[in-house]
């Protein structure tokens, strides 16, 4: 019944071929083609016994296969093949899989060892056990597991010339369609030795004159299990194994029973390092058939297996589709391949692993990679662990089940990581939601943001530190972090003594004493002139001065003297007097015009010169203080001496008092902008002014625990974030840069600005204090005048009695 069906079917396919240009299973048998080289034998006997065995293994399990067998490798054209099976060297074996690779053959190869294995396809090495660690590497680097571009291989002296040199061979020649990218490879060989101490001596003196910064920080080391521990703990002891170094320890010894057990290395892995071990798990006591015929067998039956379940599911496929569906459903030839190389695959693996002698069974491999990195922020102490990430067995060569260096790809593997914090605008802003939970922002965490990025962790932050407490250790931002010192912005100067703002202090000085010894000199010049005459308002030295005051005000005096000598000194002072008055009401008015600030305090000097005036201080716990301590220069330890420093808690209180004039607060230049901007938005006035000298530098940083071996990542990664412009954008962002305080000050210089009699109050009391003189003067000379009438009464009185 089932016959009929199938013929039927097979009738009504031949006639809708047309559609795919590949026959379905259902409508003809597959067809193989099978290669053997002469040269792969060492003898003619051998070849055709293989030959013939093969002929008579196929057609005794299927004879559903069609087979043909070539002698010949120069065949043009395997387009009418669906299996292409050879048994060729590894250059045949490449050169076959570059020809049929565009017919879409399902290829089968059986090669000699150290043959790279087929990207598509399956290819089994006959391997020799012993001989397969070069076969590992060969498929390490066809799986592109190994990304390295330079190798230090280490190794020590039990193993034979030749293991190390096809290891060597295997990953520093250029494989077939693989791009090559080894630029340096070198060779270390340390002495073995059996006593414990002498292998470490031999294992510690070759590490030690080792050039990372020359030879690359990618290791390859080749052990036998008894000393893979000791290389481990010279490595860790002289710092070689960083997040930035990558070792691959290949153990080759089977590891034993239960007398080594390759979780105990974990005790030797530090924070951050990146290990990963390759390690023969092979059960010794497995029977090992490793013969052509074996695996040949192995590959048919597979083949066979997979390509019955394929027709299987075409069957299925045909029965509940029409006919055109069906031809346009139905798997293509290059689906096809992928699907029966799938099937036999999973064949293969599944008799590796089952019981009963399988070829090929006896070497079994095993990767385990060291899971280390942030170990150590999760739980208090270092505790890697290992996962499995794969295993190599001849047939299939590897199976990896995750990368081999785990962090070198995945960075910190989405662990969350703790952080704790402070709000330290606009360092670290920390906010309150409107929901009342925390949100933390700030340019710290807009780098923490990027790094999680990038390292592939997240974090949650701790409950907030409160204070300060935290020591800074390591330089990593440059942005801005110089200090600078916050004063109240000044006010305007009191305008009652404006009209005197015009001359300096000095230039008034010499005015009135230039009147002075004007007065005088003109009196002498003017009375012992050959031709003096007495004028009035000329005849004393005190007269003069008056003339001379009164030419000043413009008022001119009354009369000229006659000398020439004298009128020329006149007209001098006329002249002085010309310049003095237009210099006088030209920036009198200028200074009526514009409002006349306090000078402020900006820079060091002056804040030390008004330290009756005001305090200064700086946060607890700031770097500052150390800088302080130790710098060279006397003013800093002036300010130093008689800084109060105060608490997180008194921020407010401090903020008050450095309005209010009697404070300078001393922090990051960023930090005091912050708070500037803030006090702005909230007041809607500048009151503070930021001081221009910025001094000292301190690094700002983010704070990981000490010898925090991620140092060195983190750094290169700032380092690209501030390349990128990105750390400027950030900066920019949470920080003003410009002073919003000096906009609004320029702004309002540049405002007219009307003159009211407040401007002038100052001259009217001197007006006031003129008529107050005058009079109190009045009151002296009538004293006076009095006095002298009651004198001369007194000296006449003896006469008259
Ligand atoms: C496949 O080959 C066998 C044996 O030669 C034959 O009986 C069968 O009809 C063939 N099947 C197809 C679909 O050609
Ligand atoms: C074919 O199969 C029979 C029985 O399954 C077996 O006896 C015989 O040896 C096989 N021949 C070959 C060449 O494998
Ligand atoms: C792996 O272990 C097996 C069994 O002990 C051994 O035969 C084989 O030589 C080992 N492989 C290497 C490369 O040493
Ligand atoms: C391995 O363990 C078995 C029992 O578990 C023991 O009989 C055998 O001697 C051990 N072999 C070695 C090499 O330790
Ligand atoms: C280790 O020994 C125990 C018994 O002592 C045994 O059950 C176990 O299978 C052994 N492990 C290995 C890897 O041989
Ligand atoms: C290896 O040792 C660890 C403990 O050190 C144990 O948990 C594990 O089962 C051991 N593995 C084998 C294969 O014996
Ligand atoms: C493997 O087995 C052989 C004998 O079966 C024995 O001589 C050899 O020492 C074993 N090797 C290991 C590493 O156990
Ligand atoms: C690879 O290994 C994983 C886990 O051991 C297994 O589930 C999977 O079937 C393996 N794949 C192959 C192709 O062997
Ligand atoms: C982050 O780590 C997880 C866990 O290993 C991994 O699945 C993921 O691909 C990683 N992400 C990146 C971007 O590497
Ligand atoms: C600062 O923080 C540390 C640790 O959080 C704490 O022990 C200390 O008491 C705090 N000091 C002040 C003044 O808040
Ligand atoms: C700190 O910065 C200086 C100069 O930028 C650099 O030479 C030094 O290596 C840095 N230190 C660290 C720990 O990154
Ligand atoms: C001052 O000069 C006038 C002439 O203008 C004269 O009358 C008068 O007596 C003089 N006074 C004195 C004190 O010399």
């Amino acid at each position: 019944m089932d016959m009929i069906s199938v013929f039927f079917l097979v009738w009504i396919l031949n006639s809708v071929d047309a559609f795919n240009d590949f026959p379905s299973l259902v409508s003809n048998n597959a067809s193989m083609a099978i290669i053997i080289e002469k040269s792969f034998f060492d003898n003619k006997a051998e070849y055709r016994s293989v030959v013939s065995n093969i002929y008579n293994f196929i057609s005794n399990i299927t004879s559903d296969i069609e087979v043909h067998v070539f002698h010949d490798t120069k065949i043009d054209s395997f387009q009418d093949y669906t299996v292409l099976l050879s048994v060729t060297t590894c250059d045949q074996t490449w050169n076959l899989y570059n020809a049929v690779r565009k017919d879409e053959i399902i290829h089968l190869a059986i090669t000699e060892q150290d043959c790279p294995r087929l990207p598509e396809g399956v290819s089994i090495p006959l391997i020799l056990p012993g001989k397969e660690l070069s076969q590992i590497f060969f498929d390490i680097r066809m799986a592109d597991a190994l990304l390295w571009n330079n190798v230090n291989i280490l190794h020590d002296d039990t193993f034979d010339r030749d293991t190390i040199n096809r290891v060597t061979k295997a990953i520093s020649i250029a494989l077939p369609n693989k791009k090559f990218n080894l630029v340096s490879r070198s060779l270390f060989v340390f002495k073995h030795a059996d006593s414990e101490r002498n292998k470490r001596y031999y294992i510690k003196e070759m590490l030690e004159s080792f050039h990372v910064d020359q030879l690359g920080k990618c290791f390859l080391v080749i052990v036998t299990i008894d000393t893979v521990a000791d290389v481990m703990e010279a490595a860790k002891m002289l710092n070689m194994v960083q997040p930035d170094s990558q070792w691959l320890y290949v153990i080759t010894d089977i590891v034993k029973n239960n007398s080594t057990n390759i979780t105990s290395l974990i005790d030797l892995l530090s924070e951050g390092s990146n290990v990963a071990f390759i390690y023969n798990a092979t059960d010794n006591n497995t029977y090992c058939n490793n013969n052509l015929i074996c695996h040949i067998q192995e590959l048919t039956m597979a083949l066979n297996n997979a390509l019955k379940i394929s027709l299987m599911t075409e069957i299925e496929l045909y029965n509940h589709v029409s006919n055109e569906e069906f031809e346009i459903v139905r798997l293509n030839k290059r689906e096809r391949r992928r699907e029966i190389l799938k099937f036999i695959r999973t064949k293969l693996a599944q008799d590796n692993f089952a019981t009963g002698g399988i070829c090929g069974k006896c070497l079994f491999w095993r990767f385990a990679s060291a899971i280390t990195w942030g170990n150590f922020f999760i739980r208090d102490k270092s505790t890697a662990h290992l996962i499995d990430s794969g295993s190599w067995i001849p047939t299939l060569g590897m199976n990896l089940t995750d990368v081999i260096f785990p962090h070198v790809v995945h960075g910190f593997r989405g662990i969350n990581l703790p952080i704790a914090t402070y709000h330290n605008p606009p360092w670290q802003i920390i906010s309150m939601t409107n929901s009342g939970e925390k949100e933390y922002g700030g340019l710290l965490f807009d780098v923490v943001k990027y790094l999680g990025n990038k390292l592939n962790f997240t974090y949650s932050v701790l409950s907030p530190v409160s204070n300060r407490t935290i020591k800074f250790t390591q330089n990593e931002t440059q942005a801005d972090m110089t200090y600078s010192f916050l004063t109240a912005k000044p006010g305007q100067l009191s305008r009652a003594l404006l009209f005197t703002a015009p001359f300096a202090k000095e230039t008034w000085a010499c005015l009135a004493s230039s009147i002075i010894i004007m007065g005088p000199s003109l009196y002498l010049i003017h009375k012992y002139g050959p031709t003096s005459t007495k004028t009035s308002g000329l005849n004393s030295s005190w007269q003069c001065i008056w003339y001379v005051y009164g030419a000043l005000l413009q008022q001119g005096g009354m009369y000229l003297p006659y000398s020439d000598s004298a009128r020329l000194l006149i007209g001098i002072w006329w002249l002085i007097v010309m310049v003095v008055v237009a210099t006088y009401s030209g920036s009198l008015v200028a200074f009526l015009t514009f409002p006349n600030m306090d000078s402020s305090i900006l820079t060091i000097d002056a804040l030390l010169a008004n330290k009756n005036r005001l305090t200064w201080g700086f946060p607890n716990g700031s770097y500052l203080e150390e800088y302080l301590k130790n710098a060279e220069e006397e003013k800093y330890h002036i300010m130093l001496k008689r800084a109060k420093i105060y608490n997180a808690t008194q921020e407010a209180e401090v903020i008050e008092k450095v309005k209010a004039g009697k404070y300078a607060l001393i922090d990051w230049r960023s930090t005091l902008r912050f708070l500037m901007r803030t006090d702005m938005l909230t007041t809607g006035r500048c009151s503070f002014s930021l001081s221009t000298d910025e001094f000292m530098d301190e690094p700002i940083a983010m704070i990981i625990n000490q010898d925090n071996p991620y140092i060195k990542i983190i750094n290169a990664e700032l380092h690209r974030m501030h390349e990128s412009g990105l750390m400027n954008k950030w900066v920019t962002e949470q920080i003003p840069m410009k002073d919003k305080c000096s906009d609004i000050l320029a702004n309002q210089a540049v405002n007219e600005r009307k003159v009211n009699v407040a401007d002038m109050q100052g001259i009217f009391f001197v007006l006031f204090m003129g008529v107050a003189g005058s009079i109190f003067l009045l009151c002296c000379e009538f004293y006076w005048h009095k006095r002298q009438v009651a004198k001369r009464r007194k000296l006449i009185q003896p006469f008259l009695s």
